[in-house]
C-alpha cells in the first residue's frame, strides 16, 4: 500500500512480501540500484560545470562514440553491484560481453542478473536536455553454483522480475516496477531520498502526442508513414501533438503521464530500428505493460520475442493502449 511521504527504503521493505521468491536478495539489488543512481545524479548535474563532457574517445559496441559520463555511469553501476556482492552477473550495453560476478564466500550463489542501458540519450548530456539509466532484472536460469551463462540474460521480458529507469530530469526520478504496477520516486537532492510521488503510473489509454524522429520519414515502414499521417490529420481529436526529446526514458516518461506513443521503427538504414531489445524495450515493455500500456514491434508483444543476441536490435512502438493498437492496424494493413 503506497502511503504519503514514504521513501523508496520503505517501499521497498514493505513490498518486499508481494514477491514471491529471493525477495530479500531482490531489495538489497534495488536499494544497490537507487545508490548508484544517486550518484550518477551527483555527477550529471553537475556536467556543465567541470569538463566531463564530450566523446571520451572510445566506441562501444554498437559503434557509437561513448560520451564520458557514459564511460562514468557504466562503471558506478557495475561497481557498485559487484561490490555488494548482489548479482551473479551484468550485462551492459556499454559492455561488449557480459561480466560475471564471484562471491568469495559462497561461489555463484546469487540468482539474479541486471541488464542496464547505464546512460540513455547520452547525446543529450552536452546540450542540458533530461537523460536517463534503463535497468531490467532477471533470475538466471542456469543453477547456483555455476558461473552465469549467456542464457541466463537472453530470456524473454516476460521473465523480468523487476525492470525501472531513473530520469535526470528537471528533477530526477526512479521509476519502477516488480510486476505489481509502476510507482515513481522523486529524489530530495537535499536530503539524498526518495520519496514516493507518482504511486501506481498509469498510461491514459488515449493520448494526443506522437514521438518519433521525423528526420527518418522518407526511410519507413509504409505501416509507420501512413500511421504518422493519421497523426496529423485534421479529424476530431487530431491533429496530435509531436514531442520528441531523443532521450527514450524522458520520452518514455512524458508519454506515460500524459498520454502518447512512442516509435523507433526500422528504416532502410537501420533494418531492426535502433534501439535494443535488452537494455531498453525490453525493461520498457514491461513498465509500459505494468502501467496499463501497450509495447509492441509492430505486429508482437516485445515482452514475447525471444533474444538470441545480447546487442539484438528491435523496432519499438510503445505508449497508449489505444494508440499502439492503432499503429499496429496500419502495420498490418501496409506490410
Ligand atoms: P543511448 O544514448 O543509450 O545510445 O540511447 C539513445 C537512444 C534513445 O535514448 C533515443 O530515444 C534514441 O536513441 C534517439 O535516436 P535518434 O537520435 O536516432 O532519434
Ligand atoms: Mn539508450
Ligand atoms: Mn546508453
Amino acid at each position: 500500500m503506497a502511503k504519503k511521504n514514504q521513501t523508496l527504503g520503505e517501499f521497498i521493505i514493505e513490498n518486499q512480501s508481494d514477491f514471491q521468491y529471493s525477495s530479500g536478495e531482490l531489495s538489497r539489488l534495488l536499494n544497490s540500484i537507487r545508490l548508484a543512481a544517486k550518484v550518477v545524479n551527483h555527477e550529471v548535474n553537475k556536467a556543465g560545470l567541470v569538463d566531463i563532457t564530450g566523446a571520451a574517445g572510445d566506441t562501444n559496441i554498437q559503434g557509437e562514440d561513448q560520451q564520458k559520463l557514459d564511460v562514468y555511469a557504466n562503471d558506478v553501476f557495475i561497481q557498485t553491484m559487484t561490490d555488494r556482492n548482489i548479482v551473479c552477473g551484468i550485462a551492459s550495453e556499454e559492455e561488449d560481453d557480459f561480466i560475471t560476478i564471484n562471491s568469495q564466500d559462497e561461489l555463484h550463489q546469487n540468482k539474479y542478473v541486471v541488464l542496464i542501458d547505464p546512460l540513455d540519450g547520452s547525446s543529450n548530456i552536452d546540450v542540458n536536455v533530461s537523460v536517463g539509466t534503463i535497468f531490467s532484472i532477471f533470475r538466471r536460469v542456469t543453477p547456483v553454483g555455476i558461473p552465469v551463462e549467456l542464457k541466463d540474460f537472453l530470456q524473454t521480458g516476460d521473465k523480468q522480475v523487476a525492470a525501472g529507469y531513473v530520469v535526470y530530469g528537471t528533477s530526477t526520478m526512479l521509476v519502477y516496477t516488480t510486476g505489481n504496477g509502476v510507482n515513481g520516486f522523486t529524489l530530495n537532492p537535499a536530503l539524498g531520498s526518495w520519496y514516493l510521488s507518482h504511486p501506481n503510473m498509469q498510461y491514459p489509454e488515449d493520448g494526443q502526442i506522437y514521438s518519433v524522429n521525423e528526420g527518418n520519414y522518407l526511410d519507413f515502414p509504409e505501416g509507420i508513414k501512413k500511421y504518422i499521417k493519421y497523426c496529423q490529420a485534421e479529424e476530431e481529436n487530431r491533429p496530435y501533438t509531436s514531442r520528441y526529446i531523443g532521450s527514450l526514458v524522458s520520452d518514455f516518461h512524458r508519454n506515460m503521464i500524459k498520454g502518447g506513443i512512442y516509435m523507433y521503427p526500422k528504416s532502410t538504414k537501420s533494418p531492426n530500428g535502433k534501439l535494443r531489445l535488452l537494455y531498453e524495450c525490453s525493461p520498457m515493455a514491461f513498465l509500459a505493460e505494468q502501467a496499463n500500456g501497450v509495447a509492441s514491434d509492430g505486429y508482437n508483444r516485445i515482452m514475447e520475442i525471444t533474444p538470441t543476441e545480447l546487442h539484438q536490435r528491435v523496432p519499438f512502438i510503445c505508449g497508449s493502449k489505444n494508440m499502439v493498437e492503432k499503429a499496429e492496424e496500419f502495420m498490418r494493413k501496409f506490410k
